[in-house]
């Protein structure tokens, strides 16, 4: 069984073929126009997808050493994700799968993250708890069995990602925020300044990064780093420090807030994913907590962490083998639910 996997939800074109459950190709684009603006332009976005997404998916077969006519299904996120960037890859999707006659399957991409821990070996076993860390998502998703999973808890304002890309920006250093921030606080303190640690209830599982964030500023304002939209070069070892302040703050509540849950659930097996898993801090803390605590951590491999095609073409496979087709009115939607079955 060969499946093309197609990404476009949000600024990285990517494509994947996936032969028997072996992963033969995986082509990333990353759209570098938006880093002078500080944050993606759905409109760039979009027209880089549409000029990139041919010769992606021709990489993505000229590297897997796969004929198209040899595929026998497309996968494609149809949400969530910016309108215009998801309807580039499921047009061509749409077009590829009609022209080949082959089945064509909608994925989820928040759930696609979940599954990126089903790439390589070993895989979680179900049921498992998975948290998925990205730039518009932060969530803690109890998976039952394959394809079967529910939405425990979520942010109730910022993600994760955005806290650390707002913050990254504060700090004038460019977009995305998240790996330079993670980069400068190794050479950091993160008892520097203690940036407030958002618990909300105890016996729930939302989350809230908002507050930190404005932490941050205020930290920045006072201290005279920032007028307004001026902000005064920070000399380099207070920078680092800031950084990992800013970075224990996140990753104490996500790492608390994730073993509790696993705890509270009896769950055995605790999965990673999105972006921000991809942050060294966190797979540190995560992977020593949950030694401690006899919990198995799964945390993909850095190039399935951010946005990607193998992770579309895994979910598709196996969605495929559990009787999913999506039909030709398969819609983009961009606040995809990632309890919603497609
Ligand atoms: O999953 P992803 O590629 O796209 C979305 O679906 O949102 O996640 C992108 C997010 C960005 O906010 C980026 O700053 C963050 O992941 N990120 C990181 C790291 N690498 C990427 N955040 C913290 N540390 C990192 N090393
Ligand atoms: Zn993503």
């Amino acid at each position: 069984m060969i499946i093309l996997g197609i990404e476009s939800s949000c600024d990285e074109t990517s494509a994947a073929v996936l032969a028997d459950g072996k992963l033969k190709s995986n082509i990333i684009s990353s759209q570098l126009i938006h880093q002078q603006y500080g944050g993606i332009v759905p409109e760039l976005a979009s027209r880089a997808h549409q000029r990139l997404i041919v010769p992606v998916v021709e990489q993505a077969l000229t590297v897997a050493q796969i004929k198209k006519e040899q595929l026998n299904a497309v996968a494609v996120t149809h949400g969530p994700g910016l309108m215009g960037a998801l309807l580039v890859g499921m047009s061509f999707a749409k077009a590829l799968a009609y022209g080949l006659k082959i089945p064509l399957i909608g994925i989820n991409h928040m759930e696609a993250h979940m599954y990126s821990n089903f790439i390589d070996d070993p895989k979680p076993a179900f049921p498992f708890l998975c948290l998925i860390v990205s730039g518009g998502h932060t969530q803690l998703v109890y998976v039952r069995e394959p394809l079967q999973h529910e939405l425990l808890g979520e942010t109730l304002d910022d993600a994760a990602g955005e806290a650390y890309d707002k913050v990254g920006k504060m700090l004038g250093l460019g977009f995305p925020g998240g790996p330079v921030i993670d980069k400068l606080a190794k050479e950091g303190n993160p008892n520097f300044v203690k940036f407030p640690r958002s618990y909300l209830d105890p016996g729930k599982y939302d989350f809230s990064f908002s507050g930190i964030k404005t932490s941050v500023l205020y930290w920045l304002r006072d201290h005279g780093y920032r007028n307004n939209e001026n902000i005064k070069p920070i000399p380099k070892q207070e920078l680092a420090d800031l950084c990992a302040s800013f970075q224990a703050a996140v990753v104490d509540v996500l790492v608390r807030k994730t073993i509790q849950a696993a705890r509270d659930l009896g769950v055995q097996d605790i999965a990673v994913a999105g972006g921000v898993s991809a942050n060294s801090e966190l797979r540190a803390r995560l992977k020593s907590v949950s030694e401690e605590n006899g919990f198995k951590l799964f945390i993909p491999a850095f190039e399935y962490c951010t946005d990607n095609g193998a992770m579309i073409a895994q979910l598709g496979a196996m969605k495929l083998e559990n009787g999913f087709q999506s039909d030709f009115t398969l819609n983009a939607i961009p606040n995809l639910n990632i309890s919603y079955a497609s």
